[in-house]
């Protein structure tokens, strides 16, 4: 398997979305992280801390044997965190929790209102789960260098990725090229906080202070992408979230070893409803779609970084 699988394919080009760019926004309308915190069960907690916690430490203590070492296996699907990641999404859909609605509210509002305008503004295909990261500081790689298309990820999807935590930086980020086969490598230094600025009233100057998320977008499916072992002193908490603008999106795409069938209402979503008669969020629609082989929603979803 070549790292730029997809068939020489290059539905994007010419549109921008191959170029990495970063955004910024105002955490007062997505506010991520306590969406974030409260699955996880640590409000009010610092992410960037997790690996203070006493199951993080336990997990970190039983993480010496060598599949986790490979930084694949039992050690990163014993991560304390994503296993409460993992547990939330695949549970019974009849199971009827706020956290939910939160969720599902906050990711179609954000692909709607934020993504959208900067992919053209067009109805976005986007991943109905977005995949969690949580990696303490350690000394394993977390995941293995790589394209999407390596994982079957049809060749028009754009990944969106931002921290939770309250900053990302060196080694406890991603590390891409920049476009595809540039090979400029750096990492994705990101933040979650506050940003203070200079006013005048009538009256006087004042401090205004806002907190605001930088978000990168990036051509993960072509571009290269790696971690390398956290040596900071902070756990990184992101999200992944990739998206497609419809007019390029192949509702038919398959892969012949694939395990997972990246359908729409399965692993994807409309901002304009699954069969595009309606812009219901997503605990609203109706999966009209043939369900996926390894079903809805959750564990069966292939996830790496
Ligand atoms: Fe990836």
């Amino acid at each position: 398997m070549t790292a730029r699988e997809g068939g020489g394919r290059r539905p994007l080009i010419g549109t921008g979305l191959e170029e990495e760019a970063t955004f910024e926004y105002d955490v007062r309308e997505y506010p991520w992280r306590e969406v974030i915190q409260s699955i996880l069960e640590v409000e009010g907690m610092p992410l960037e801390e997790l690996h203070k916690t006493e199951e993080a430490k336990l997990h970190l203590l039983e993480a010496g044997d060598k599949e986790f070492q490979q930084g694949w296996g039992p050690g990163r699907r014993a991560n304390p965190f994503l296993r409460k990641w993992k547990t939330f999404w695949s549970r019974d859909s009849t199971v009827q929790d706020p956290r939910t609605k939160r969720f599902n509210d906050l990711l179609h509002r954000f692909v709607r209102d934020f993504i959208s305008p900067r992919m053209g503004n067009e109805t976005i295909i986007y991943q109905r789960e977005p995949t969690l990261r949580v990696v303490f500081p350690s000394p394993f790689v977390p995941g293995k260098r790589h394209t999407d298309s390596e994982y079957h990820h049809q060749p028009a999807e754009v990944n969106w990725w931002f921290p939770v935590s309250c900053r990302v930086w060196g080694t406890n980020s991603l590390w891409v090229e920049s476009e595809p086969g540039k090979e400029d490598f750096h990492s994705l230094d990101l933040k979650y906080g506050e940003v203070k600025t200079l006013g005048r009233s009538h009256r006087a100057l004042y401090m205004s202070v806002t907190v605001r998320l930088q978000v990168c977008r990036f051509y993960g499916n072509q571009c290269v992408h790696y971690c390398e072992p956290n040596s900071t002193e902070y756990t990184r908490v992101s999200i992944d979230l990739r998206a497609i603008p419809l007019s390029k999106f192949d509702p038919l795409y398959s892969h012949r070893s694939d395990r997972v069938s990246f359908r729409l209402g399965g692993y994807y979503l409309s901002t304009h409803g699954i069969g595009g008669e309606s812009s219901r969020p997503p605990h609203q629609q109706r999966s009209t779609a043939p369900e996926a082989p390894g079903g809805i929603i959750g564990s069966s979803f292939p996830t790496h970084y």
